[in-house]
């Protein structure tokens, strides 16, 4: 094949859960002679431990373009993303952009390529918390609405796009790409040391995970609190290894609260991890609380117990199948369930179908298969 035939396929990367994503596609992508892949990064997560370090952990070559846009409002955010994808996207010109998740990078690029007749293709498509007051619930409706390839995590996921009109034939469910990365890394992970950076050590046999960034948990004070009242209990049973996201930080310190995170209550509160550092940290947990996405799938598929602290989660085959609870923000609910792991019980669980590593190959086989027909 002429190196002038070859395919163009265009990856976007933003925040920090796209990056676990991206990272098994692109590597699949640069192993086919048939396609030229080109990166970019808009940069909407741009600390070194909420970007760079994810890039190292993990691989990823550096990326071909970086659109610098960092923080700002959604609609700022997200129309800089628009207006500076727009031309570098002409440039490339591919016949297929891939975004991934749902954050507002995934929206904004995916606009951009429909806009000038570009095939979009999206990488954990039909997710739905049915929760329009989530930023990334509108993201992913949004995204879904106008993707060409739609490819899935779960059979619920096909659901979800069938009840909104999409063809079956736009849909295809591959598993999950990020537990290609969690499979990749898994190993890697055993060395690194987190906990004696930590100064852990003695607690390392029994622990607890806490992440917290949803603004619908951080960004209100009476709701935090609450939260936090949950979490000072189980604290005092549990010792809890805390990574603050930046968002939390911010409202941590504004509300008053940060001096109560302290190791004598049983927080050990640390920087953002890497992706290795927490999936070390995550093995090796007694359980998890988080309202993040993508913990509650690793979790599942580690067959650590994880208590989400959301009223709903757009990831159902973890709580059908999977070792995930949903406990809401109500403190007593969630010491309730905390209590239920810490004498023993917790879900067991098991792994969902095709969350085996090989996602990224059957994304490709698909994308490949298409292009060959057109
Ligand atoms: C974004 C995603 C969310 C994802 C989360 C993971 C959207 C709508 N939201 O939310 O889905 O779960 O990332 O982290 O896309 N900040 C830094 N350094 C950074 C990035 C952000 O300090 O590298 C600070 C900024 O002050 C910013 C705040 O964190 O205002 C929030 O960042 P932003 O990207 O706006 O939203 P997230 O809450 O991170």
């Amino acid at each position: 094949m002429n190196i002038t035939d070859r395919y163009r396929i265009q990856v976007v990367a933003g925040a920090r859960p796209n990056f676990m994503k991206v990272a098994p596609l692109v590597r699949e992508l640069k192993s086919r002679s048939e396609i030229e892949v080109s990166l970019v990064h808009t940069g909407q997560h741009y600390d070194q431990g909420m970007s760079a370090d994810f890039f190292a952990d993990l691989g990823i070559p550096e990326p071909d373009i970086n659109l610098e846009v960092g923080s700002g409002s959604h609609a700022q955010q997200t129309a800089k993303i628009i207006s500076s994808f727009e031309p570098v996207l002409m440039k490339f010109n591919p016949q297929v952009v891939v975004v991934v998740g749902d954050v507002n990078s995934t929206i904004a690029c995916a606009l951009v390529a429909v806009k000038l007749g570009i095939e979009v293709a999206h990488v954990e498509a039909g997710l739905r918390s049915f929760d329009r007051d989530m930023p990334e619930e509108i993201n992913r409706i949004m995204t879904d609405s106008i993707a060409h390839y739609l490819f899935t995590t779960e059979p619920e996921a096909n659901k979800n796009l069938l009840a909104e009109g999409i063809p079956d034939s736009k849909i295809f469910l591959v598993g999950n790409i990020m537990i290609d990365t969690l499979v990749a890394n898994l190993s890697k992970s055993d060395a690194v040391p987190i906990i004696e950076e930590l100064g852990f050590k003695e607690y390392s046999s029994r622990f607890g995970l806490l992440t917290l960034h949803r603004p619908s948990n951080v960004d209100d004070k009476k709701t935090l609190e609450r939260i936090f009242d949950a979490l000072r209990e189980i604290a005092s049973l549990l010792p809890i290894v805390f990574p603050v996201h930046p968002r939390t930080k911010a409202r941590l310190d504004e509300f008053g609260l940060s001096g109560q995170l302290t190791t004598e209550n049983g927080f050990w509160c640390c920087r953002p991890l890497g992706y290795l550092e927490t999936l070390h940290l995550c093995k090796r947990s007694t359980m998890v609380l988080t309202d993040s996405g993508g913990i509650q799938e690793e979790t599942t598929y580690l067959g650590i117990p994880c208590l989400t602290i959301r009223e709903n989660t757009e990831r159902l085959i973890t709580v059908t199948r999977g070792t995930n609870t949903l406990v809401g923000r109500n403190p007593q609910r969630i010491l309730t369930y905390a209590n239920q792991i810490l004498m023993g019980g917790g879900k067991k669980g098991k792994i969902p179908d095709k969350w085996n590593g090989r996602t990224a190959r059957r994304i490709v086989d698909i994308l490949i298969n298409s292009l060959d027909k057109q």
